[in-house]
């Protein structure tokens, strides 16, 4: 089957906000997200596949970094006029599925610097309540990678986006990286912070009435850390 002739190979819905970018929506893709949503797909699975896909999204938000010229010479003798990345970066994960992303990130940048946010529903209020934050001392002046597998109703994320801005990240050095969507979180992210980005792995349908996403992959942060 093509991936045109596939009913749930999509190309990014026409309309989203201009800040929100998805990653490539091929066949070979979705096939890596059926694998993750499989409800049978045994835990050890899970983590390689869902791997996968953050190192994609990883690289994705690298993509979209800002560069300077850089000029090098190669070893036959030759100018080479390049790029070179023009910030630094560090990687901030939403605790506690997001910290399954922080490998994904390791990999691809050595020795990046990592933060950590505990946000929790407040019992009182209901309002998303932080907890922890441990940020890197320099966050003020690195591009964050932010970190949170499910983008569900976008209450966390945008805590931790007010987080990062009371640390004095502006909101347009925030690249928030999450492997599934949907409609109703990405609306309310967006508007918050139309000028953070947004790189999303897939947007599914919406929420259902426990704030599931739907179709989604269930619990995520249970799936990947319970056997
Ligand atoms: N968090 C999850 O792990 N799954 C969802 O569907 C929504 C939020």
């Amino acid at each position: 089957m093509s991936t045109a002739e596939h009913p749930n190979t999509q190309t990014a819905p026409a309309g989203l906000p201009p800040n929100v970018i998805t990653l490539p929506q091929t066949a070979q893709l979705e096939a890596l997200y059926t694998i993750i949503r499989d409800k049978n797909t045994p835990r050890g699975e899970f983590i390689f596949y869902s791997d996968r896909i953050i190192r994609l999204l990883v690289e994705e938000g690298l993509n979209h970094l800002p560069v300077i010229p850089k000029t090098v010479e190669t070893p036959t003798g030759a100018t080479y006029e390049g790029v070179a990345f023009e910030g630094r970066i560090c990687g901030v994960s939403i605790l506690r599925a997001g910290e399954a992303m922080e490998a994904g990130l390791r990999d691809v940048c050595r020795s990046v610097r990592l933060g950590k946010i505990l946000i929790q529903r407040d019992e009182e209020t209901g309002l998303p309540k932080l907890y922890y934050a441990k940020l890197p001392e320099d966050v003020a002046s690195r591009y964050v990678l932010l970190l949170d597998p499910m983008l569900a109703t976008g209450g966390s994320a945008i805590k931790a986006v007010e987080v990062l801005k009371e640390h004095k990240v502006p909101e347009e050095r925030i690249i928030f990286l999450n492997l599934i969507s949907c409609p109703e979180g990405i609306r309310k992210f967006c508007e918050t912070f139309p000028k953070c980005q947004l790189i999303t792995g897939w947007i599914d349908k919406g929420l259902n009435e426990k704030r599931y996403i739907i179709p989604g992959l269930g619990d995520f942060g249970e799936r990947r850390y319970t056997i």
